[in-house]
């Protein structure tokens, strides 16, 4: 039985998690931007910048069985990286590190979150309960990207899932099982 669970990103993971970003933009993200764009949107990290991100803000790792399946932060107020290796997405591993997330961000008094998605991320954070601001195009590595600005109130729990007998996996799924991270570990 696989086991998911999510814990503090360490600049030795790094490599993994460099990996996960290429992987889940060239094959995830593949559609919601031009060939070109997407190509240079995954190739736009090196190992070193990813992990002075590690260090730089509160971090976390989805792990299955260790090995490194998805990745994302918290700076300031700003969900600022989402990734999930396209091998493990649909699972409902986004949700895990989100609800990491958002609890982190409580537990720091923060009574709001942004993030500023991608096109394929928007409706994950939709459904985490964010509000589009506005749209906007971002230069990045050459090519310009639509973007989603879009915050959150805390003031409000996070929206459950459709149904909890649904295809994704609960702590109760044969598939993979989850450990819970404690909310005040940042
Ligand atoms: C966006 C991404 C992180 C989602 O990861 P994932 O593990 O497959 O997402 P989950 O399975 O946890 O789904 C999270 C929620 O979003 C919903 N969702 C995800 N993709 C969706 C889509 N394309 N359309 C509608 N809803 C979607 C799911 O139904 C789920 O809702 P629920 O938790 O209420 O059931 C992943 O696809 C990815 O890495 N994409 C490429 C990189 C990228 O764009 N990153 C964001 C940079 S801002």
């Amino acid at each position: 039985m696989s086991h998911l669970d999510v814990r503090r990103a360490l600049p030795a993971d790094a490599p993994a998690v460099t990996g996960v970003i290429e992987r889940s933009i060239r094959v995830s993200a593949a559609g919601a931007y031009p060939a070109d764009a997407v190509d240079a949107w995954a190739s736009s990290r090196t190992v070193e910048a990813v992990r002075e991100m590690i260090e730089a803000t509160s971090g976390f790792v989805a792990t299955v069985d260790q090995a490194v399946v998805g990745w994302a932060n918290l700076d300031g107020d700003e969900v600022d990286q989402f990734y999930v290796d396209p091998d493990a997405g649909g699972q409902g591993i986004a949700r895990r590190l989100y609800e990491t997330i958002e609890a982190l961000a409580r537990a720091n008094g923060l009574d709001q979150l942004r993030a500023v998605a991608s096109l394929r991320a928007e409706p994950a954070f939709r459904r985490f309960g964010f509000q589009e601001v506005d749209t906007d195009q971002v230069a990045f590595n050459g090519h310009a990207f639509t973007v989603v600005r879009m915050t959150k109130r805390l003031d409000r729990p996070l929206p459950a899932r459709p149904s909890p007998a649904g295809m994704r996996p609960a702590a109760t799924s044969p598939a993979l099982m989850t450990t819970r991270p404690a909310d005040d570990d940042g």
